[in-house]
C-alpha cells in the first residue's frame, strides 16, 4: 500500500464495494479507489470474500487500520437485528466478528452514514459546525448521522421514519427518482417532505446531503424548500470510505 495513506477504508452499498487506502493527513484517497459491484446475492460469505480482495489488491499491511461502513446499525459483539438493503442472511450476524474473520485480521465496523457523517465533519462541509448537523446519504436508501457539537450520536436509523404511509427512504431515496424516473423538482418536492420531517422533530442547525447523487446537488438541492440550511457534502460519494478508515484510526485498541 502507498506510504502516504495511514488507514484503509471500504464502503459496502447496495450496489457497490469501494475500498482504498486513505490519507487522513488531507481526508482523502491515497490512490484511485477500487470498485467491485455488490453480488446479487449480498450474502456474509459472498461480501467477507470481496473485503478480503480489496485487502490483498492494495497489499494492506497488518498494521494499518482497516474500517468498513456497512449498510446497518453496528453494535460489535451483537448479531445484527435489522437489515433493509442487503441479504436477510446477515441477520443474527455479528457483523464485526464475521468481516474479522472474513478478512484474517481484527477490522473496525461503523454504519455507512455515520462513516460519511463522521468524514463530513472532519473533513468536509460540517467541519468546526458547533449544534446538531443531520449528515444525510440518499442512495439505495436514506442514510443518517447525527453530530451534536462534533460528537456523533451513532446508529440512527431516520431513513426508515414513515412518511406518506411507508418508509421514508421507498419514497424519497436517490434509488427510487430513478426507478420511477422522477424528475429533479418532483424529487426534490419528495425531499422537501423528508427533510421537512426531521426538521420539524428535531431542529437541527444544518443539514448536509451526501450520497452518489450530491454530485448533482445544484439541480436539486436549491429546490428543497426547508428553514434549515441544507448543504452539499463536499467528500460526496468518498465520504463512507474516508469516514471508515478515519473511525478505524481512532478506535485502534
Ligand atoms: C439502512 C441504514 C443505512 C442506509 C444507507 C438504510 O436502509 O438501514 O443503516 O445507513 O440505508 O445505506
Amino acid at each position: 500500500m502507498i506510504e502516504t495513506a495511514q488507514a484503509f477504508g471500504i464502503d459496502i452499498g447496495g450496489s457497490g464495494i469501494k475500498g482504498a487506502p486513505v490519507d487522513l493527513n488531507i481526508g482523502d484517497f491515497a490512490e484511485p479507489r477500487l470498485k467491485i459491484l455488490t453480488p446479487e446475492e449480498s450474502t456474509p460469505e459472498a461480501v467477507g470474500a470481496i473485503t478480503k480482495q480489496m485487502l490483498e489488491h492494495f497489499e494492506v499491511p497488518d498494521d494499518v487500520p482497516v474500517g468498513i461502513a456497512f449498510p446497518a446499525p453496528i453494535k460489535p459483539g451483537k448479531p445484527l437485528d435489522f437489515m433493509a438493503n442487503l441479504d436477510k442472511s446477515w441477520l443474527g450476524v455479528d457483523v464485526q466478528a464475521a468481516f474479522s474473520e472474513a478478512c484474517g485480521r481484527p477490522v473496525k465496523l461503523v454504519n455507512d452514514a455515520d462513516a460519511a457523517g463522521l468524514a463530513e465533519v472532519q473533513f468536509g462541509a460540517a467541519k468546526g459546525e458547533n449544534g446538531l448537523v443531520i449528515a444525510t446519504t440518499l442512495g439505495t436508501g436514506i442514510g443518517t448521522a447525527i453530530i451534536y457539537d462534533g460528537v456523533l450520536v451513532p446508529n440512527s436509523e431516520l431513513g426508515h421514519l414513515t412518511l406518506k404511509d411507508q418508509d421514508a427512504e421507498k419514497y424519497a431515496a436517490a434509488s427510487v427518482r430513478e426507478q420511477k424516473n422522477l424528475g429533479y423538482k418532483k424529487w426534490a418536492g419528495r425531499l422537501t417532505k423528508y427533510y421537512g420531517l426531521l426538521e420539524t422533530y428535531l431542529n437541527p442547525d444544518l443539514f448536509v446531503v451526501g450520497g452518489g447523487v450530491s454530485r448533482m446537488s445544484e439541480k436539486f438541492l436549491p429546490l428543497i424548500d426547508i428553514k434549515t440550511p441544507i448543504v452539499p457534502a463536499k467528500l460526496r460519494n468518498q465520504a463512507g470510505i474516508v469516514g471508515a478508515a478515519y473511525f478505524a484510526s481512532i478506535h485502534q485498541d
